[in-house]
């Protein structure tokens, strides 16, 4: 298989309402060919496009490829143009915060303790074990901070640099990763009585007054719900994409899907990068080929397929990684393979859609972020 055998049968697929096909639409992208498998990416105009439609265009995209080659295993996903946003007014007034940062990444849930320090957590971790990336994990959970603890950072206090005569706020090295939450800088119980302008200025400074440096990566940890503090980050933080937590429970399936409409918000129109499903089925240590679905199967999955949103993989529930957090060894850094394994295959996931928005802005749009 070719690339461009790929492209000349895809040339016959006419886009979604459109008598052009979707190689001159120039809607595919990022096209991988490993064996026999070949993978893309569809950019559609619209995240409002129905589920039949891609349904529709996912299987002409099918029967033309596998005309040329009939053997071939494809797998299309859908992503939405961020041009939009990348255009938006908003980002002049976002300039200044976190310059040096190339891709901003919150992990967000609608509902609380499904995960999301866990997942930003080792995120972070996965990503920087690739190498020859720097990456920083912001905790914005003003009311219950919890990255510094799973971090086993607690007990540290930063320091003060001197950047062009500001004072700045340095985050705490840890793994290989720069690190700064609220719960290094006040005491915990001071930080549960703040109201919400003071958090919204906390997070502003947050993001303006702490060295950040340059970082490929930062991912930020957000609070549960959609209050306040996810405004305002998706106010005055550049967003490359959000990636949303949910666990197989109906109940956070619906959480997921009020994030999901909250960032496709008009006013916000952050891209979300896809989703995650965390404590997707148990595992017991002792027998590590087992998979128990306690809580229903496939609910985050198919919560991504009616969102036309890329599914970024489960992540098992093992003790070992609740352990890890508690005691400031993450599952990255431990010595499960198993969790380590799923979180690589989720940050490897995280990273393809992120090189995939990242392709679609245009020059003129880089131009206006410079
Ligand atoms: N996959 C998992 N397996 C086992 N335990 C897990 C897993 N994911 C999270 N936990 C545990 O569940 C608890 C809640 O997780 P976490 O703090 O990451 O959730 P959260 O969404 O950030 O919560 P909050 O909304 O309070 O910020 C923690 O004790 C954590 O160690
Ligand atoms: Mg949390």
């Amino acid at each position: 298989m070719k690339e461009s055998g790929i492209y000349e049968a895809l040339s016959k697929v006419k886009g979604i309402d459109s008598d052009k096909d979707v190689v001159s639409l120039e809607m595919i992208r990022n096209i991988k060919i490993v064996e026999d498998r070949v993978y893309f990416t569809v950019v559609l105009d619209s995240p409002n496009i129905s589920i039949d439609k891609k349904e529709k265009l996912r299987k002409d995209c099918l029967g033309a490829i596998h005309e040329t080659y009939p053997m071939a295993k494809v797998l299309v996903s859908f992503n939405v143009k961020s041009g939009g946003k990348r255009n938006d007014p908003r980002l002049f007034e976002k300039k200044g915060a976190l310059e040096g940062v190339k891709n901003v990444i919150p992990v967000f849930s609608g509902k609380g303790g499904v995960g999301k320090s866990t997942v930003a957590t080792n995120l972070a971790l996965a990503i920087a074990a690739k190498g020859n990336v720097k990456v920083g994990l912001m905790d914005a959970d003003i009311y219950g901070p919890s990255g510094h603890i799973m971090m086993g950072v607690r007990t540290e206090r930063p320091h003060m640099r001197d950047v062009d005569g500001k004072a700045k706020i340095v985050p705490i090295m840890r793994y290989g990763i720069a690190m700064m939450s609220i719960g290094l800088l006040v005491d915990e119980e001071q930080a549960v009585v703040w109201r919400g302008p003071m958090v919204s200025s906390a997070i502003r400074q947050f993001t303006r007054d702490v060295d950040w440096g340059d970082l490929d990566y930062l991912i930020i940890d957000m609070p549960p719900g959609t209050g306040d503090i996810h405004l305002t980050i998706a106010q005055s933080v550049p967003v490359t994409g959000v990636v949303i937590v949910t666990t197989p429970q109906t109940v956070a399936v619906a959480d997921a899907r009020k994030g999901v409409t909250m960032f496709n918000q008009p006013g916000l129109k952050a891209p979300v990068l896809g989703i995650v499903e965390n404590m997707s089925y148990f595992t017991p240590a002792e027998l590590p080929e087992n998979k128990y679905y306690i809580f229903g199967q496939g609910g985050g999955k198919k919560l991504a397929d009616e969102f036309g949103l890329p599914f970024l993989g489960e992540i098992p529930l093992v003790k070992s990684i609740r352990e890890g957090g508690d005691i400031g060894v993450p599952a990255m850094m431990g010595d499960d393979p198993i969790t380590k394994a799923a979180f690589e295959a989720f940050s490897e996931k995280v990273i393809q859609q992120v090189e995939a928005l990242n392709a679609e802005v245009s020059d003129s749009e880089i131009e206006a972020k410079l």
